[in-house]
């Protein structure tokens, strides 16, 4: 049982787990394709940016296979259903900016998929059909002093996939991006609104690739809004946020 399963999340450093010859090479360009993401539509003049794919991996085999696109207008959507979980877009459809076939392709993007994967635990009955992997670039990007950049929802919360990993790609000149994990009554408020002893750890991930996981059902999560920092020029947070959940095959009798 490993510590996803034992405590509901869990903690990584999968620049270091993941070291192979050319990690650093794939980095800078997922790194580079963040500087160029479309702003999030669903969040106008939130100072958030996003792209979203998605993927299905065949369990027994691990392959990965990216699920074909939306095109409108020449550009490339992605569709999401969020489920009934996110408060702020409850059982919404939505459609989002693809990410390039040239990064779905990347290496590190694809062992990052499967590293995960390998720490996801499913019923037998789960693995006959495949897993369905939710892949979003999110950054928060702050140019003036004042501006507020917000993760949604901005309060403690359950996914509702079962598995959630997010993966930190680039941490610049900002203050909060502060991530908390709680047990899963605490969510619907702010950490600071919640009885401490709801909460189970606090921290900020500072690094290329370090990463937190949860096990959805046993626990909440948040992560604060980012403000500049005191540096000068812009402030901003990219992550890879990769979301899985099983087939789930209609019930007859419903
Ligand atoms: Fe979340």
């Amino acid at each position: 049982m490993n510590k996803l399963q034992k405590d509901g999340y869990s903690r990584y450093d999968l620049m270091k787990s993941l070291n192979y010859e050319g990690i650093e090479q794939d980095y800078n360009e997922i790194l580079a394709y963040f500087a160029d993401l479309p702003e999030d539509d669903y969040a106008p003049n939130l100072n958030r940016y996003r792209r979203y794919s998605r993927a299905i991996v065949l369990p027994g085999t691990e392959d990965v296979f990216w699920l074909p696109t939306i095109e409108r207008n020449g550009v490339d959507y992605s569709a999401y259903f969020q489920g009934k979980f996110n408060p702020e877009h409850s059982g919404s459809y939505r459609e989002f900016h693809s990410i390039d076939e040239n990064i779905r392709s990347n290496k590190l993007l694809n062992d990052i998929i499967i590293a995960n994967y390998h720490e996801t635990f499913w019923n037998e009955e789960d693995k006959i059909l495949p897993i369905h992997v939710g892949v979003h670039f999110v950054k928060l990007y702050v140019e003036n002093d004042g501006d507020k950049a917000v993760s949604s929802p901005n309060c403690l919360h359950q996914d509702g996939e079962p598995f959630t990993f997010a993966h930190l790609i680039e941490r610049k000149n900002i203050v909060g991006g502060t991530n908390a994990i709680a047990v899963p009554e605490a969510a619907g408020n702010n950490p600071e609104d919640t009885d401490e002893n709801n909460i189970i750890e606090v921290f900020e991930m500072e690094n290329p690739l370090e990463s937190y996981g949860v096990y959805d059902p046993n626990v909440s999560h948040y992560v604060s809004p980012v403000e500049k920092g005191s540096e000068q020029g812009t402030g901003l947070r990219s992550v890879i946020l990769i979301d899985y959940q099983q087939t789930v095959v209609a019930d007859v009798d419903e």
